[in-house]
């Protein structure tokens, strides 16, 4: 498939917006201060924090799974059995205490935080894919 090209210049603080790419949704998030500043907080409940397991690129192995640390890139299929996660911006501390926003998989119930992170003890093997990305400007990046 070919490469997408999203405007991203109008997406505001906490908006999720999904474009397709080769078949497959993508999510691109634009997170808040306050998001960024809390993920460093969820370590510790998370499967693999550090993101050993290669389900980014190179480019995106740190902390924050992202070029960017205000916008959030991810194919949004759940690694356990391929449904759609739920962003939820207001109401994840309902099924992580402590953790604000996140993404929940309404189909065997795993949980995901704001940078793609799975949480323990869900049925999701693995952390949510980053597709190859790339910003051409402030306002557009390329998907693939
Ligand atoms: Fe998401 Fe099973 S497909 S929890």
């Amino acid at each position: 498939g070919a490469p997408v090209e999203v405007n991203i210049s109008k997406v505001e603080p906490g908006q999720l917006i999904r474009v397709e790419w080769r078949g497959k949704p993508v999510w691109v998030v634009r997170r808040t201060d306050a998001v960024i500043n809390e993920l460093p907080t969820h370590d510790g409940k998370l499967r693999d924090p550090a993101s050993v397991e290669m389900q980014q690129p190179d480019y995106a192995t740190n902390p924050l799974r992202s070029i960017k640390p205000e916008y959030f890139i991810a194919v949004g299929i759940c690694t356990h059995l391929g449904c759609s996660p739920t962003y939820l911006p207001d109401s994840f501390g309902e099924q992580v205490e402590g953790v604000t926003s996140g993404f929940f998989c309404p189909c065997h119930g795993s949980k995901f935080d704001m940078a793609g992170r799975v949480f323990q003890g869900v049925p999701a093997p693995l952390n949510l894919v980053i597709p190859p990305h790339q910003y051409v400007d402030d306002g557009t990046v390329i998907i693939g």
